[in-house]
């Protein structure tokens, strides 16, 4: 059996990128019953750069929505929102702060390139790959499916644990990161990686309009209609070719090279796919946003479960640390 964990943070909707990155391998390797899966939100990390609550409780809302209507099995895994947990998390968060080295974190490419750009650069921002790394060996979590900017974070946390079961005794299970090269990084509309931050990302769960709109900003080109085009310099075609199958893939290449053929017509082929292929998750997003008892009854459920296995390693944590 292998525990597989990942989390999403609650910075706003999960968009295509969290989709392909993470959620959907997630869910894949939570449907083989030889794996146990702790699926969560990360609404403490959130906090480094969201200040507003109710914002932050929206967003949870919509990223917990998400993780269920793409399919993920609540009952049978475990699903929980971090701030439920908080204590678990923050405590370990702590005792692998005094093991972390200061130049590891200050060297961090995210931290860099989050300070490079955020006005408020905090200690919590500083010390985000710390509770990322608490969240997973928490869990003892075997394996961690992210999105490939995240490859360097979990190299961190193996390291952590590592370290805390060198000074400590032997605890930690070392995390392993499961990232896709297939997908790795999904571009956003301007061709960077897709990010809430960048505000370039695609909403699979807007309605139909305001998601034309976005897909309608995708960057292209000044080729002319009629001339042909080269799909694999396209970043409508990338981004197609990331849900559509084989098939709708080579026909459209056809398209490309055949001339007579808009980017505009590729991104109306590409609306259309995505209303296709995730009408029902679609749907589900929206029955689980508008139904707060049912969403809050699936996590409250998760974070009892989730509850047990934390507290178990914490007292584990606490006989080693000689505090218990
Ligand atoms: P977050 O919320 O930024 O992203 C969630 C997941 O989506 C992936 N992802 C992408 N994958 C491909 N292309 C993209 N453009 C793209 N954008 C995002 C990310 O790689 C990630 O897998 N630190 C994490 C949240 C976290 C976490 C954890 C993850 C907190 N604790 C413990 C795993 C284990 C983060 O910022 O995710």
């Amino acid at each position: 059996m292998s525990r597989i964990l990942t989390g999403i943070q609650a910075s706003g909707r999960p968009h295509l990128g969290n989709i392909l990155g993470a959620i959907e391998p997630a869910i894949k390797l939570s449907q083989n019953p030889e794996n146990e899966s702790f699926l969560f939100i990360a609404d403490l990390h959130s906090l480094t750069t969201i200040k507003n609550p109710d914002l932050l409780k929206e967003n949870t809302k919509a990223v917990a929505s998400a993780w269920l209507a793409c399919g993920f099995d609540a009952e049978k895994n475990f699903f929980y929102r971090q701030s439920k947990l908080a204590h678990f998390h923050t405590e370990l968060l702590w005792y692998l702060s005094c093991l972390t080295p200061y130049p590891m974190l200050a060297n961090a490419h995210s931290f860099k390139e989050k300070s490079d750009k955020l006005s408020d650069v905090n200690a919590g921002l500083f010390t985000y790959p710390v509770l990322q790394a608490a969240d997973i060996i928490l869990y003892q979590a075997h394996f961690v499916p992210v999105g490939k900017d995240q490859k360097q974070h979990l190299e961190m946390s193996k390291d952590i644990a590592a370290s805390f079961n060198r000074v400590f005794g032997e605890l930690f299970v070392l995390p392993e990161s499961l990232i896709n090269e297939q997908i790795m990084t999904i571009p956003g509309v301007d061709g960077q990686k897709m990010s809430k931050s960048y505000n370039n990302y695609i909403d699979i769960f807007l309605s139909e309009k305001e998601l034309y709109k976005q897909i309608k900003g995708i960057v292209t080109d000044a080729t002319p209609l009629e001339e042909p085009k080269n799909p694999d310099t396209c970043l409508v075609f990338k981004l197609y070719s990331l849900i559509a199958d084989e098939s709708q893939i080579a026909e459209m290449r056809q398209k490309y090279l055949a001339g007579g053929y808009g980017y505009g017509h590729a991104k109306k082929e590409f609306l259309d796919l995505i209303l296709d292929k995730y009408g029902n998750q679609r749907d589900l997003f929206d029955y689980y946003m508008a139904d707060s008892a049912a969403l809050e009854a699936k996590l409250k459920v998760g974070e009892e479960k989730a509850a047990d296995i934390a507290s178990d390693t914490m007292k584990k944590v606490r006989t080693l640390l000689k505090f218990d």
